[in-house]
């Protein structure tokens, strides 16, 4: 089965054709992907000037940026064709695609000169996310349906996350109970599953979420956005050099690290942060901080963002007995959190540690397609038959939640 993914939660523009085959529970036929072509445009240098994401300007992007991805997309994976006969494009295109001009003259442009690709269904991101930026995939997804007649299939942004180790290794390395683990920019939060397609939250972030915590401290040291990869770049510098302490105090806390439950809460630690700038910066009696300063925050901010991360997942895995552990979410780009999540598998540990490539931990289209194929399968089972029109009724849900 050929499966065309479309994501635009957030700042990415991302378009995928996954190949799918295999079954739940089938030895004999294993789910197995292969991806036939895979692309993204990021938005990150548009965003940069507002220090995050500004959801107009992200909506505008993407309807810009769907045609020529879909276009590049089609050809990498060799699934386009020129059409030899010009085919008319009923009216119910201009109307779904109504809120998004741009896009509806790029579509009309281009769709009517191609063929049908060899794709067996759409799925796309539903929720959580921006809905501005929901909706404009979700439109195209749509439109893309109904001209193709295709099955279009809604998907949780959080299940693509859960799911994107997938890409990259193979299903018979889950074992239930698995506890997943997902931090991401708007999420943080541990998922039991004792089965497919069965998740229970188990724990979540009380405030803020990791992704969104690293965006935040990385502006208080002056540190463009997104902050994640920029903390983490200076906190590796500062693990290698590891330069003599200094005459300042640089510890952070360590909220709700020995709480007894699955939660997190990481607003505390981000207004100590503040605190500790403000300070600092009054101490050296200067407005801004030498970079020497900025990467020792940075390595402890790191340090006791892990230490929680690790401590309420080892909790979690001991609890409930787990036989893996799923990692996802674009925080899991993060050398260092990769590296201290890795040691878990230790052979004696009998604990296997999937962890998404670095290019599908943070968001893409590939993802999309796993879970897309996952709820395809669910629905099957459940025996609903597919039409392109049935599904046509749903709606952006920015904080669709996975149980
Ligand atoms: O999953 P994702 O791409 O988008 C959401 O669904 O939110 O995650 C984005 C988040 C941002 O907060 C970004 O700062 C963070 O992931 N991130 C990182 C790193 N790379 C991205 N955080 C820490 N270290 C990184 N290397
Ligand atoms: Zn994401």
């Amino acid at each position: 089965m050929k499966i065309l993914s479309i994501e635009t939660s957030c700042d990415e523009t991302a378009i995928s054709i996954l190949e799918a085959e295999g079954d739940f529970y089938n030895e004999d036929n294993p789910i197995k992907f292969k991806i036939l072509a895979n692309n993204l445009i990021s938005q990150i240098d548009i965003h940069k000037e507002y220090g995050g994401v500004f959801p107009a300007l992200a909506k505008r992007e993407h309807s810009k940026n769907l045609i020529p991805l879909l276009t590049k997309t089609l050809k990498d994976s060799s699934l386009s064709a020129p059409r030899s006969k010009y085919k008319d494009i009923n009216d119910d295109i201009s109307k779904i695609l109504e809120r998004e001009p741009e896009l509806l003259k790029l579509f009309l442009k281009y769709i009517p000169t191609i063929e049908i690709p060899d794709i067996d269904i759409i799925t796309v991101t539903q929720g959580p996310g921006l809905e501005p930026a929901l909706w404009v995939g979700i439109n195209f997804a749509k439109a893309l349906s109904l001209v193709w007649d295709k099955p279009l299939i809604p998907v949780n942004h959080m299940e693509g996350h859960l799911l994107a180790s997938l890409a990259s290794s193979k299903i018979e390395n889950i074992e239930f109970p698995a506890i997943a683990l997902l931090i991401s920019g708007g999420h943080t939060e541990l998922i039991l599953m004792k089965d497919w397609n069965k998740y229970e939250k188990i724990g979540q972030t009380r405030d803020d979420a990791v992704g969104e915590a690293f965006d935040k401290v990385a502006r208080m040291i002056d540190l463009p956005y997104p902050g994640g990869p920029e903390i983490s770049k200076l906190a590796e510098i500062e693990r290698i050099l590891s330069n003599p302490t200094t005459k300042f105090d640089i510890s952070l806390p360590r909220p709700m690290l020995n709480t007894n439950d699955l939660d997190f809460s990481f607003s505390g630690l981000k207004t100590a942060v503040l605190y500790l700038v403000k300070n600092l910066k009054k101490e050296i009696n200067q407005d801004y901080l030498p970079i020497e300063i900025k990467q020792k925050i940075a390595l402890e901010f790191e340090n006791a963002v892990i230490e929680i991360l690790l401590k309420k997942t080892q909790k979690a895995l001991q609890q409930y007995n787990a036989k893996t552990l799923i990692l996802g979410g674009g925080v899991t780009a993060n050398n260092q959190i990769r590296k201290e999540f890795q040691k878990l598998s230790a052979p004696r540990s009998k604990l296997e540690v999937l962890i998404p490539e670095k290019e599908f931990s943070t968001d893409n289209a590939v993802m999309i397609g796993i879970a897309g194929y996952f709820r395809y399968l669910n629905l099957s089972i459940k025996g609903e038959k597919l039409f392109a029109t049935k599904i046509l009724e749903f709606s952006a849900d920015g904080n669709l939640s996975l149980n």
